[in-house]
C-alpha cells in the first residue's frame, strides 16, 4: 500500500510518526511524501487545544467530501485524539477506517490489515481515559472487530521504541529518543495525562543503546524527549538514575556532537541538572522550561506545584551556572479568573527571565480536566486576544535584545535545510549558493547563504544581524 502520514502536535508525535513509518515500511508498505497517490492516509493527531482537534475534524470532513468514487482510500486516526475520542471518532466520521491510540502504535500494521479486510478496528490504551470517553467499561482496550491483546508488561509498552530499525540509513543528522512516556503532573488545564497515561521512565541501558545506534548511523544530534524530562527516574536494586545522571551517562557517547532535551518542568529542577549540563560540553545550552503564568494565584489554580519565587530562583541558578544558556517558555493567557494583575505578573516574568522565545496560548478548556470541570472559562475572547498580544509584544522585546547580543559573534550551526521562504533581511544568495537554515547549540534559528551541500553538516557562521526570532549570518 502507498501510505501518507500527516503529523500534528508535539515532538512526541513526530517521534511516534517516525517509528510508525519504520514499522509500516518493514511490513512492506511504501511511505509517500505527498498525499496525492495515497491508498492509505493516516493522521497522527493532538488534543492539547480545541483548535488542534477542530483542524482534524475538518480534514476528515474534507476527505469524505472529496472522496473519489472510483478509488477507496483508507483513513486512520492515530495519536492523542484517537485515545481521547475513540469510538466517537468512528461514529462521527463514517469514512474513517480505524483508530489507534499512542500506546497501541506497535499494532498499526495489524490494524491496517484488519481495516483492509473490511473491519473498522479501534485500539485504545488502558487506564486513564476520561469517563466521558468511549473506552470499554473496564477502561481497557476495545476493538470493534476482535480484540488485539493490549500491552501489559513494561517491555510491551516499550515495544514501539524498540522497533526502531537496526539498519538505520545514514544521512539524517538529528533524531529524537524517548526517555519518559506519559505524565503524572495533572496540571488542571491539561489533557496530556489522560491521553498519554501514567509517567514511566525507560531503562537507561536501552536509551543508551538507542542513542549509540543512532549516532553510529550518523545522527550527531540527539534530543531526549519527555513531557517533563527532569522527572526522569530509574531505580533497580542498588542503583538510581536521575535525569542529571542520564545526561552524564549519554554525553560521552563517541560521535555525539549535540545532546538536547525537552520539555523541563520547573518543579524539582535541581542544580544537579545544571551542573551536569555545564560539565558536558556537548549538552546544548538550551532549556525549554514553561512557566505558564507569572502569578502565584494562577499557578496554584493550574496545579503547577511551584511558586513564582521558585521559578525566579531556578532562572537565577540557570544563568549563574550556565551564563550562555538560552531559555524558552510557554504561557497560557486567559486561564479562568485571570485578573489584570495576574496578567501583568506574566508580562513581568517574561521581562525578568529574558527568554529567547516563548510559546503563548489562549486557554482552551479540555473536557474531563479539573479546570474544565470546576472553573468557568470566564475570560472573554477579546481579553484573551489582547493578553496574548501583550505577552507576544513583551517577548518580542526581550527576544530582540537576546538575539542582538549574538551580532558580531561566530556560532556553530547544524544546517537543517533550505530556508522555507527567502528572507528579505538576508542578501540574495550568490551563484552556487542557497539560503540555508540552521540551529545553534542554544536552539537559535540562523539564516545564511552557503552551498546546499552543507545541509546535514555543521558550519561556523558569523552573525551580522538579528530580529526577535532569527539570527542572520555570513559563511564562511
Ligand atoms: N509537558 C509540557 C507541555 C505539554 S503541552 C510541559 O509541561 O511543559 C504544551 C503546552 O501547551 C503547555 O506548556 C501549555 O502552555 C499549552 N497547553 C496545554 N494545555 C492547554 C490548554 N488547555 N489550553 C491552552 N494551552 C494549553
Ligand atoms: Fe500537561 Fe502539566 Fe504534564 Fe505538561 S506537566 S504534560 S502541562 S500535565
Ligand atoms: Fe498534543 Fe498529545 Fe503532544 S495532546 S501536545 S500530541 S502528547
Amino acid at each position: 500500500m502507498k501510505i501518507y502520514l500527516e503529523t500534528m502536535g508535539c515532538q512526541m508525535n513526530r517521534l511516534d510518526s517516525e517509528l510508525v513509518e519504520g514499522l509500516l515500511r518493514a511490513a512492506g508498505h511504501e511511505i509517500l511524501l505527498a498525499r496525492r497517490d495515497a491508498d492509505v492516509v493516516l493522521y497522527n493527531t493532538c488534543s492539547v487545544r480545541d483548535r488542534a482537534e477542530e483542524k482534524v475534524h475538518s480534514r476528515l470532513g474534507a476527505e469524505a467530501h472529496h472522496a473519489d468514487p472510483d478509488k477507496r482510500v483508507f483513513i486512520g486516526v492515530l495519536g492523542c485524539m484517537a485515545q481521547r475520542l475513540g469510538k466517537k471518532l468512528l461514529a462521527r466520521h463514517k469514512n474513517l477506517s480505524f483508530v489507534c491510540s499512542p500506546g497501541r502504535l506497535r499494532d498499526l500494521p495489524a490494524l491496517l490489515e484488519s481495516a483492509l479486510a473490511g473491519h473498522r478496528p479501534l485500539a485504545l490504551d488502558p487506564g486513564r481515559s476520561q469517563s466521558s470517553s468511549s473506552s470499554s467499561p473496564d477502561g481497557l482496550v476495545t476493538s470493534v472487530t476482535g480484540s488485539l491483546p493490549h500491552p501489559e508488561t513494561p517491555d510491551e509498552w516499550d515495544s514501539l521504541d524498540l522497533s526502531r530499525p537496526t539498519d538505520l540509513v545514514p544521512g539524517n543528522s538529528q533524531s529524537y529518543v524517548r526517555i519518559t512516556r506519559g505524565c503524572d503532573k495533572f496540571c488542571t488545564y491539561c489533557i496530556v495525562p489522560f491521553v498519554r497515561g501514567p509517567e514511566v521512565s525507560r531503562d537507561p541501558g536501552r536509551i543508551a543503546d538507542e542513542v549509540r545506534r543512532l549516532v553510529d548511523a550518523g545522527r550527531s544530534e540527539i534530543t531526549l524527549l519527555g513531557q517533563t524530562v527532569n522527572s526522569y527516574l530509574w531505580s533497580t536494586t542498588g542503583r538510581t538514575v536521575r535525569f542529571s545522571d542520564l545526561l552524564s551517562l549519554l554525553s560521552p557517547t563517541p560521535g555525539l556532537r549535540r545532546l538536547r532535551f525537552v520539555t523541563s518542568h520547573p518543579l524539582n529542577f535541581g542544580d544537579d541538572v545544571l551542573t551536569a549540563m555545564r560539565d558536558a560540553p556537548n549538552v546544548c545550552r538550551y532549556i525549554h522550561c514553561p512557566a505558564q503564568s507569572g502569578s502565584d494565584a494562577i499557578l496554584k489554580r493550574m496545579n503547577r506545584q511551584y511558586t513564582r519565587a521558585q521559578y525566579d530562583d531556578l532562572i537565577d541558578r540557570a544563568y549563574a551556572i550556565l551564563p550562555d544558556v538560552a531559555l524558552a517558555g510557554d504561557f497560557i493567557v486567559g486561564f479562568p479568573g485571570e485578573t489584570d494583575a495576574d496578567h501583568a505578573a506574566s508580562v513581568d516574568l517574561i521581562r525578568r527571565t529574558r527568554y529567547k522565545n516563548s510559546f503563548i496560548f489562549k486557554y482552551s478548556p479540555r473536557a474531563g480536566t479539573l479546570a474544565a470541570k470546576r472553573l468557568a472559562d470566564d475570560i472573554p475572547e477579546p481579553v484573551k486576544k489582547r493578553r496574548n498580544a501583550d505577552l507576544l509584544a513583551a517577548q518580542g522585546q526581550v527576544g530582540l535584545v537576546h538575539h542582538r547580543s549574538y551580532v558580531g559573534r561566530r556560532v556553530e550551526v547544524l544546517v537543517s535545510g533550505l530556508a522555507a521562504r527567502p528572507d528579505r533581511q538576508q542578501a540574495s544568495p550568490a551563484p552556487g549558493q542557497v539560503q540555508l537554515l540552521g540551529r545553534t547549540r542554544g536552539d537559535h534559528i540562523v539564516v545564511f547563504n552557503a552551498p546546499e551541500s552543507l545541509i546535514g553538516t555543521y558550519a561556523d557562521v558569523s552573525i551580522v544581524h538579528a530580529t526577535d526570532l532569527t539570527l542572520f549570518g555570513t559563511f564562511p
